[in-house]
Parts: structure tokens; sequence; C-alpha cells
């Protein structure tokens, strides 16, 4: 083989298409109901874009981007997330000026340059949603609610719903100093990229995976016991509606998400089997973002969730999924003369909206049949030169393998 799909990005082949359809149908459902409507932004955006609100810092920026300089030598970035895409649309668009909040959902691809593993790719695709212009808690608790719902719907169990609030401009750095001053005592035993980290991301401290990391997390300084006011009072109210809606939240305090944008609330939805590929659904409020690209200070919060990892954990969830459809009828036919009527006769079931394709030239009618049969088919039409002599059709059942004749017009009026 002398070409493949680039490392980290695969084909989405026939057989799997069923299951991006049944959680785009879900997605769209939920969406709708919800009040949400669709904005597609294009694949790749200015570099600035990220670095402004992803963070210049975080991993995704620093070392994930697809960055090139296209031929006018503009610096552009393939999309590695769609949070700050959606948010410079909204202003691009005046959005701003509309009713608020504005409530905006998305399906794209989304472009990481991650060492692949199973539930992690450089190329993945993504369904989001972000709601703008709206900074009250019964708001959150709304999107982690249509989270919950989403994954429920899908089919999936035995899940877990993380919460957590990272406080605000004002309270945050407070806490961070408390952080940094933990993490420095025991300095000596951190990972080389988390001794990086302590001066410039030390909230990132708290989810490293490595052992000699991990250990300290549960005894770091709490986000939650430094909030001000106004977080503490978000975060109260937050916790009391989703006890109201009857989410099963657990508090995490480890829980910080990769991304710098976040502020006050943090959630995600991991399967039970722990992983650090498994995080089903992360999202969270992010406050200052729009702020930070340009436009006046909007509140915003939002949730997105990889179409890979909810398809694998509904092929390991054993889940049913409708097949998609097959067409209704296979149009068998045996010889030149039979291939002409076998053309018009397809031509006319699907003008009447039902789905039919032809049998292959030249194969017999077992051939033919076995066709049929390998494609789920229920129906054939078969045509030889009987059928063409007194313009009819001989019609099959393929699960009782019962058949009869019928005259071409007949046929079509009762279908
Ligand atoms: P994220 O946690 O980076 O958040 O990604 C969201 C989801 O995308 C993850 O929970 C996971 O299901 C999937 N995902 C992420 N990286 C990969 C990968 N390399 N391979 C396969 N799946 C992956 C965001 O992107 C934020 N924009 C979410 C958000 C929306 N926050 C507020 N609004």
């Amino acid at each position: 083989m002398q070409f493949r799909a680039p490392r980290g990005a695969s084909d989405l082949l026939p057989q799997q298409q069923k299951y991006w359809r049944h959680i785009e149908r879900a997605c769209v459902t939920l969406s709708q109901q919800y009040g949400f409507s669709r904005l597609d932004t294009p694949v790749f955006e200015s570099s600035g874009l990220f670095d402004r609100s992803v963070g210049a810092g975080t991993d995704i920026v620093e070392k994930e981007t697809y960055t090139f300089a296209d031929r006018g030598g503009d610096l552009l970035t393939l999309r590695p997330e769609g949070t700050a895409p959606i948010c410079r649309a909204y202003l691009e668009h005046g959005m701003h000026n509309l009713p608020q909040p504005v409530r905006l959902y998305y399906f794209c691809p989304v472009f990481r340059y991650e060492r692949p593993q199973a539930g992690r790719y450089r190329e993945h695709h993504q369904f989001g949603l972000e709601v703008l212009g709206d900074a009250d808690p019964s708001v959150d608790a709304e999107v982690v609610e249509l989270a919950w719902r989403l994954v429920s719907r899908l089919g999936l169990s035995d899940v877990s719903l993380y919460v957590n609030s990272i406080g605000d401009r004002q309270c945050r750095p407070v806490y961070l100093d408390a952080l940094r001053s933990y993490y420095r005592e025991r300095q000596a035993n951190l990972c080389p990229d988390c001794q990086q980290r302590l001066d410039r991301n030390a909230l990132r401290l708290l989810d490293c995976k490595r052992e000699g990391c991990h250990q300290y997390g549960d005894d770091a300084p709490r986000s939650v016991d430094y909030l001000c006011d106004d977080c503490q009072s978000h975060w109260d109210r937050l916790l009391q509606y989703l006890a109201l809606m009857g989410i099963p939240y657990q508090v995490d305090h480890r829980l910080v998400r990769g991304l710098d944008y976040y502020t006050r609330t943090v959630f995600e939805i991991q399967p039970l089997e722990e992983g650090g590929q498994s995080t089903l659904v992360g999202g969270g409020r992010y406050d200052g973002l729009i702020e930070e690209i340009g436009g006046r200070p909007t509140p915003g919060i939002g949730f997105a969730t990889g179409l890979e990892r909810l398809t694998l954990n509904l092929q390991r969830q054993e889940v049913p999924i409708d097949e998609d459809p097959s067409p209704q009828y296979l149009v068998i036919n045996m010889g030149q003369a039979a291939r002409e009527t076998a053309l018009d006769v397809a031509v006319r079931i699907r003008q009447q909206g039902t789905g039919a394709i032809l049998g292959s030239a030249g194969r017999s009618l077992k051939g033919q049949l076995r066709q049929a049969n390998a494609l789920s088919i229920p129906y054939v039409v078969i045509i030889g030169d009987d059928e063409v002599a007194a313009n009819s059709i001989t019609i099959r059942d393929m699960a009782t393998g019962g058949q009869e004749r019928r005259p071409v017009p007949e046929f079509l009026e009762q279908l």
C-alpha cells in the first residue's frame, strides 16, 4: 500500500455510519428542544484566535495545533476546538445585538497533534453547544443537564458527572498562589512537565496522571475553598439547581480542564472505567473569552463531546443501534431487453419515493438474489425475457421466498 490515512486520522466506513447517525439524531433533537440553532464555522481560523482564547501556554496551542502560513502569508490554524470559533462568529455577525442569550450548536472536525491511541486521534469530530450572553447559574445547570440527558438518550449507562468551580479573575490568583506554594514544597518529586507548569499553568498540576504528581492532588488546596462571594453564590446555586433537577453529580476538586478560558463552572462526564482518554463530555463557563477576543464583556457556557469516543462507548456497551435503511427493491434483470425495462422500472419506483437499485448486469438470477441478501433488501423485482414480452414483472418477497407475476402498471400502482 503506497498511501494510508495519515496517522491519527481515519476513514469513517459505511458500517460505522449508523453510530454517527444515531448520535447526530440525538444531538439535533435535544438541541432543538432546548432552543439551540446550528452554526457552522470554517475548518481554519487566524492562529491568533486560539492563542487568545484556548491560551498560548496550554498543551493544545503550544504542542498540538496544525498551524501553517498560506500562500498569502496569513498564519492559519486548523480548528483545535469549537468554542473560540463560535464566539468569533457571534461577534462578527453582531449576535450580541440579538435578544440574549444566544444558543448555538455545531458539529465539526477538530485537529490536535496528539499521540494517537484508542479514543484519542489527531482528527476527531465534535458535537458542541454554547449559550452566550447569560451569566445566571440556572444556565449552567441547564447546560449540564442537557449533557447528562444526551448521554442517557444515546443509551449509554455507567457514566459519572463531575463538577467543580475554578473561580474567576477576582479569586483565582489567590487560589493559584496557594496551589503553587503547596506544589513548590513537593517540586523535587514532580514530573518535568509539571515542574514547568508550576509557574505557567499551575491548575494543570491537579490533573497530571503521572504517579509521582497524582499522589499530591487529593491533599492540594481546593479551588472551592478560595471562591470570592460572587463565585461562591454562583457555585451554591448551581449545586442547588442540579439537585432540584435530579442530576446525580459528584464534586471533583481536581477537575480543572485543559483550556485557559474557563471561569467558575467546569464539568465532565466520564465512563466509570478509568482512563485519561475516556472523557466523553467536557465543558464549562468562560465569562472572559469574548472580551479577550475583542468583544464587550459577555458571559458564555457550553460543552463538547467527541463522536469517536461516544461510538467507542456505544460499541463497548453493546447499545443496540438501528441499521441505516436499505433500499426496498433490487431490480434483477437478465439480458439486454430486460435491462432496459429494469432501468425504467427502477426510475419509476424511486419516483414514488421508494428506494430501488439495479441488479448487476451479466450476473445469473442466483447471483443477483445473493446480492439482494447481502444488501438486506426485502423485495426483488425479477425481469427476464418472459416478463419483457408480457410487460410484467415477477415480485419476490425475500423473507418468505414467495413470488408472483404482475403487470408493470399494476405493480407500480400498488407500491
Ligand atoms: P475538550 O475537553 O478538549 O473540550 O474536548 C471535548 C470532547 O472532545 C472530549 O470530551 C472528548 O470527547 C473529545 N476529544 C477531545 N480530544 C480528542 C481527541 N484527541 N480524540 C478524540 N476525541 C477527543 C473542548 O474542546 C471545549 N471546546 C468544550 C467546550 C465547549 N467548553 C465550553 N464549550
